[in-house]
């Protein structure tokens, strides 16, 4: 079995002090950097833009993955792609031509994800599951980091493992939000392949610790 990713949440990090939390998760044991784009429209919250993305990437050493919670961000691609995203994902609820944006983001060479919200049944991606590298499950409503685990999200998970299976799609299932070492394991029995882990990493005492242990359980 391929081993189960950690994608800690730049959102949670102390921008104060952005290059030690970047440093922290490149000598860690974590997989890629989630970062999150908030655009006050999408989601009611305004996170950060470009000129931080710069700052993380020329630091970053590990797979970046942009999450874009944003309206028509095929306006986008382009730029992210330039500021070295190797994973854009958008929201199915922000696209109205998907299959469209999915090729557009892969022309440019990166992978291309699609995040669900968390009232979004899995069922609208029976027709481009073939064509999303990443699904990202959001286990919270977008917009904030902190916020508690939603449980339908197992079922959600067992679904979209089952759709991608049925169709002999290669995507990883991706959580997003309110993961701890208390769901990490069910996750990844229901079929999750990322755990993305904002203030469950960056709030606890040992960062570095924190994310040693929840990879080795999403991988026991
Ligand atoms: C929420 C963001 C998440 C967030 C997760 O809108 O997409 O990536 O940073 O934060 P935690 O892990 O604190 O729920
Ligand atoms: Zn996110």
């Amino acid at each position: 079995m391929s081993s189960k990713l950690i994608a800690p949440s730049i959102l949670a990090a102390d921008f104060a002090n952005l290059q030690r939390d970047v440093e922290m998760v490149n000598n860690s044991d974590a997989d890629w950097f989630h970062i999150d784009i908030m655009d006050g429209v999408f989601v009611p919250n305004i996170s950060f833009g470009m000129p931080v993305l710069q700052a993380i990437t020329k630091h970053a050493k590990k797979t970046i993955d942009v999450h874009l919670m944003i309206v028509d961000p095929d306006r986008y691609i382009k730029t992210f792609s330039q500021l070295g995203s190797d994973i854009l994902t958008v929201h199915f609820e922000a696209c109205t031509h998907l299959h469209r944006t999915l090729q557009a983001i892969k022309a440019e060479d990166m992978k291309a994800g699609v995040a669900l919200n968390p009232h979004t049944n899995i069922n609208v991606l029976e027709d481009t599951i073939n064509n999303i590298d990443l699904v990202c499950l959001m286990s919270v409503n977008p917009g904030f980091g902190g916020q508690s685990f939603i449980e339908n999200t197992y079922n959600k998970v067992s679904q979209l493992k089952e759709l991608i299976n049925r169709k002999g799609a290669s995507t990883k299932i991706e959580i997003d939000g309110g993961v701890t070492n208390k769901n990490a394991l069910e996750l990844v029995n229901a079929g999750a392949d990322v755990l993305v882990a904002g203030s469950y990493v960056f709030k606890s005492s040992n960062q570095h610790n924190t994310i040693k242990d929840l990879k080795a359980l999403a991988n026991s």
